[in-house]
């Protein structure tokens, strides 16, 4: 399935925006949903940092995905958007009083915990509401995963999760406690990640923990294994939906549960960035000395990944069918990072053209800014302008 881009009703829409393919929203989330209703114990949390846009969770919720959350606002507007806090799991290492409350009062389902000191303070305030907060225990297994250096997360120097050595001593602590319920272990090795092999290792590594907490008769109720599974930014069109199968089975191959133990996951990126498209327009090409450049009206407050990251993302511009040039794609940001692509294909630009920055559904509008005072962008669903 490809998506296709109702041109002429672009022309007379204001750029920048997002563009939202809806069918392949749907057919991606229909693709988890086969993959994991052939097991009753997995569950799929949608890392709502990727894509907070109503239009988009409205689609996700029809398909009874829970959220993961990582932000007091992002709780607000799940639940306002009607998912069900039952299915809410809430990760970060810096949670507020105010946001930890909002947790208690919506009886989510779980508090992913990152350290000593944050269980303490969630045991002082669920005790201050005669409360029982569900926490899992989010543990850095020191697993490395081929992705980027800034969206890698399960390495010992991250700053994310508890130690595995410190794991006993805090399971200790957690016991003690009267106020929280330790129900889980949460696990994330990074983001972006395609190789199998990495999650075979993380499976792998959570299997031994298991082994030994199961010696000591210690066995949680769920098992979360974080998100990060990848997209083809090279071909969003071939690889549209993310190999889902490859993802669970692995899984289901390499990680053995135990008896009643639920499997969590939560997918962000996997789930949205293939549906989006930035789309821009040209407002001048400037001819430099050694490139030329075509100077868009989107920039890095409203895509900020390829400056932040060096992503890549395919660009094309969608009303020129002249034979192909090398542009340098910029934004008008004053920043020399505000860069989309360098030394890009693309048929002959002039200004007014349509240029589409695909693959932007995941970590594109929620990582958008307002600097230098630029409006956030708009977004439209395909089924809007259908
Ligand atoms: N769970 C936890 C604990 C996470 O930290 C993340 C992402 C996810 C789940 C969802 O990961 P996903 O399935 O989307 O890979 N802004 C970066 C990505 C940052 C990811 C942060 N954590 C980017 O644009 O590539």
């Amino acid at each position: 399935m490809m998506t296709s881009f109702p041109i002429t009703k672009f022309e007379s829409i204001k750029t920048p925006f997002y563009y939202y393919d809806t069918n392949l929203l749907r057919q991606t989330l229909q693709a988890i949903t086969d993959e994991t209703s052939k097991r009753d114990n997995y569950c799929v949390h949608y890392a709502i940092k990727a894509n907070a846009n109503p239009k988009v969770l409205q689609i996700i919720k029809e398909y009874g995905l829970g959220i993961d959350c990582v932000s007091g606002g992002e709780i607000e507007l799940s639940i306002k958007m009607g998912f069900d806090p039952q299915k809410i799991v809430f990760a970060g290492v810096g949670k507020s009083d105010w946001e930890i409350n909002l947790g208690l009062e919506n009886k989510i389902l779980c508090f992913n915990v990152e350290s000593i000191p944050e269980l303490e303070v969630i045991n002082d305030l669920a005790g201050q509401k005669n409360t029982i907060a569900n926490i899992a225990l989010r543990i850095n297994p020191d697993v490395g995963a081929h992705t980027h250096a800034n969206i890698t997360t399960g390495l010992a120097e991250n700053k994310f999760g508890i130690d595995m050595d410190d794991m006993d001593y805090v399971i200790e602590r957690t016991r003690q406690m009267k106020n929280v319920k330790f129900i889980g272990l949460h696990f994330h090795i990074g983001s972006q990640i395609l190789e199998m092999d990495d999650f075979i290792a993380l499976c792998n590594r959570i299997n031994e923990l298991q082994t030994k907490l199961f010696a000591k008769q210690i066995i949680v109720d769920h098992i979360n294994v974080g998100g990060g599974l990848g997209i083809d930014y090279k071909h969003p069109n071939r690889n549209c939906i993310p190999d889902f199968n490859s993802y669970f089975s692995t899984f289901h191959k390499h990680l053995k549960l135990q008896n009643n133990q639920t499997l969590h996951f939560e997918l962000g990126r996997a789930v949205v960035a293939q549906c989006g498209t930035l789309i821009s327009r040209v407002l001048y090409v400037k001819q430099g000395h050694q490139k030329q450049f075509a100077i868009l009206d989107a920039g890095m407050t409203d895509l900020i990944r390829p400056a932040l990251y060096q992503a890549y993302h395919k660009i094309k511009n969608l009303s020129s069918v002249e034979p192909k040039e090398k542009y340098d794609v910029v934004g008008p940001i004053c920043e020399s990072s505000d860069v989309f692509g360098k030394a890009v294909d693309l048929n002959k630009v002039h200004r007014g053209d349509l240029i589409a920055i695909r693959s932007t559904g995941a970590y594109g509008e929620t990582m958008a800014s307002q600097y230098n005072c630029r409006p956030l962008p708009e977004s439209y669903t395909s089924d809007e302008l259908s």
